[in-house]
């Protein structure tokens, strides 16, 4: 496994996902979705880092590129493809349900905002929810607005490219 380890984040050593790393050293087994997984490639390194006990693929894949994604997990009995669109494919998650929900699928403005809004509710007290490409202008909009909507510190990565929140206490519940 550490082999495999090694592997995945030489091939991306550019691009290696800060929260992705950061979940790996705070959560247990997490449940996870990934929202925009195109042919799987974050997929892998999400599945090999977070040892996840469920891992949802969200994505539509309208451009074929499923059989890959089903090829690259056929022998992962806890990865499960849904092949909807995001918003849809949040309304079969319950309340608090997920631990980390990782954003990288439309980047348009509101679309990262619908995203963050359908998935927000779907994470745990805790939880993160994160994602990719924040240092696009319509997706760091979307960031900055939900971070003030939802009175969320706002982290970015090194390279401004990853953000994640991790979701706190309902105001209304502190002590
Ligand atoms: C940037 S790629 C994802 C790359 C992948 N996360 C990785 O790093 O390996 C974006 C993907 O988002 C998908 N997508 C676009 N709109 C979407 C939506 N509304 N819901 C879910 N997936 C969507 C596209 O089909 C595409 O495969």
């Amino acid at each position: 496994m550490h082999l495999e380890i090694d592997k995945l984040i030489r091939f991306r050593e550019t691009d290696i996902r800060q929260p992705i790393i950061i979940a790996s050293a705070h959560y247990k087994n997490p449940v996870c979705v990934e929202v925009g997984v195109n042919e799987g490639v974050h997929a892998e390194v999400m599945y090999a880092l977070l040892r996840p006990t469920v891992l949802y693929l969200v994505d539509p894949w309208y451009g074929n590129q499923q059989p890959i994604v089903d090829n690259k997990f056929k022998e992962k009995s806890n990865v499960a493809l849904i092949p909807e669109y995001s918003e849809p494919a949040s309304k079969n998650f319950g309340s608090e349900s997920v631990e980390l929900v990782y954003i990288d699928a439309n980047h348009e403005y509101d679309s990262v905002k619908l995203d963050l809004n359908c998935w927000y509710s779907k994470v745990t007290i805790g939880g993160m929810l994160c994602g990719h490409d924040a240092n696009r202008e319509g997706v760091y909009t979307a960031l900055d607005e939900f971070s003030k909507q939802e009175e969320l510190r706002l982290n970015l990565s090194d390279n401004a490219r990853n953000f994640w929140f991790i979701k706190e206490q309902s105001r209304c519940m502190r002590p």
